[in-house]
């Protein structure tokens, strides 16, 4: 069959290759692969930045945002060929830490974790990939194949659960959300904002074109300009910032309401120093008790969490996400960044088209 391989650590050796079809061990489901979402992530493994093989060989089936179909499952695992599902992507240390053993792997203490198609596993870009019942999670079958952006969603809904935890002994509730960034988790984390009730704010440097468009489909308000000059006038209490832009990253954090919480989702290059009055900044952030925090990853809760805002949402907007979907011979299209990107996918199946068309 055939599968997207990469060497991680070496770029330019990526290929589509031909592999072994899995043998589903007596527990597992065998998964057909209907689309895979690309991000950050793997073009930094592609560039030979990130990414682990497994134990014993130097390549790895890249892919970690997929919707599937199964194919084949052992009675009692609760799922049944014909189900559409998402693969969670974390799974636990084998010498499980505190919160790898309770299924807050996405937590990990000791990082021993692995991941699908990022570290020491293989992923989900292949034709036919075996799955373990307990890291599948159903989508709506309505979704098709926007169930794709079920794994960008659980990394917002797992921001949106920790940003409840901590509010939840705030003395008022939070009623103003800004994000940072329209790319997909911006976007997405909009969607679970505007979900909540949220008056929802999303600033980018985009003046036109889809990003202000979905934006505003999705419930929230859309600016290009100045981020200081949104949270003048909106006040957020909560913020998430998803482009991991370093001066996006500070400015964002100079501008928090009073007791503020501020969620950084994004992945920043390394490198760039920036001349901030870290002085300034401690002191806002102390007198005006924010809180702030980091965020990667999902587990199992969280992806069922993102079904449920996908199945929820409307699909149009959904739909619109996926500005460009490639056939699996042509993949490498999906790693060129145009301007007009949001989520860029790989079509796995003639199934994945047939849906497709369905959906136009
Ligand atoms: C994925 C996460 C993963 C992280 C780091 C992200 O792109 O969405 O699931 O934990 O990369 O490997």
């Amino acid at each position: 069959m055939l599968a997207i391989v990469v060497t991680p650590g070496s770029p330019g050796g990526e290929r589509l290759g031909r592999v072994e079809e899995p043998e589903r061990a007596g527990d597992q489901l065998l998964v057909r692969t209907l689309a895979l979402g690309v991000c950050g992530t793997d073009r930094e493994i592609l560039d030979g930045r990130y990414g682990w093989a497994p134990p014993g060989r130097d390549w790895l089936v890249l892919g970690h945002e997929s919707v599937g179909r199964v194919t084949e499952a052992p009675s009692g695992s609760g799922f049944a060929p014909g189900d559409l599902v998402v693969g969670v992507v974390r799974r636990p240390d084998p010498e499980p830490c505190m919160c790898c053993m309770q299924g807050d792997f996405d937590m990990c203490r000791n990082g021993g974790y692995r991941e699908r198609g990022i570290k020491e596993l293989d992923g989900y870009g292949a034709q036919l990939v075996p799955l373990e019942p307990e890291f599948a999670v159903k989508v709506d079958p309505a979704l098709g194949l926007l169930g794709v952006l079920t794994e960008p969603t659980s990394v917002v809904a797992k921001a949106w659960e920790q940003i409840d935890r901590i509010r939840y002994q705030g003395c008022r509730p939070a009623a103003t959300a800004l994000i940072t960034g329209a790319g997909p988790i911006g976007l997405l984390a909009a969607l679970l904002g505007a979900q909540r009730g949220l008056d929802v704010h999303v600033v980018d440097r985009m003046r036109e074109g889809t990003r202000p468009e979905l934006a505003r489909m999705l419930g929230a308000s859309y600016h290009s300009g100045p981020i200081a000059d949104v949270c003048r006038s909106a006040e957020p209490d909560v913020v998430l910032e998803c482009t991991g832009r370093p001066e996006v990253v500070v400015e964002a954090l100079r501008c928090l309401a009073p007791a503020a919480v501020a969620c950084l989702l994004g992945i920043s290059p390394r490198g760039r120093a920036l001349n901030v009055d870290v002085g300034a900044l401690n002191n806002e952030l102390v007198l005006e008790n924010h809180v702030v925090f980091g965020s990667v990853n999902g587990n199992h809760r969280h992806f069922a969490a993102a079904a449920d805002a996908l199945a929820a949402a409307d699909p149009l907007c959904l739909g619109r996400m996926i500005t460009r979907s490639v056939p699996l011979v042509d993949w490498t299209q999906a790693l060129e960044r145009r301007d007009t990107d949001i989520k860029t996918v790989i079509e796995f199946a003639d199934e994945a088209q047939e849906l497709r068309n369905r959906e136009m």
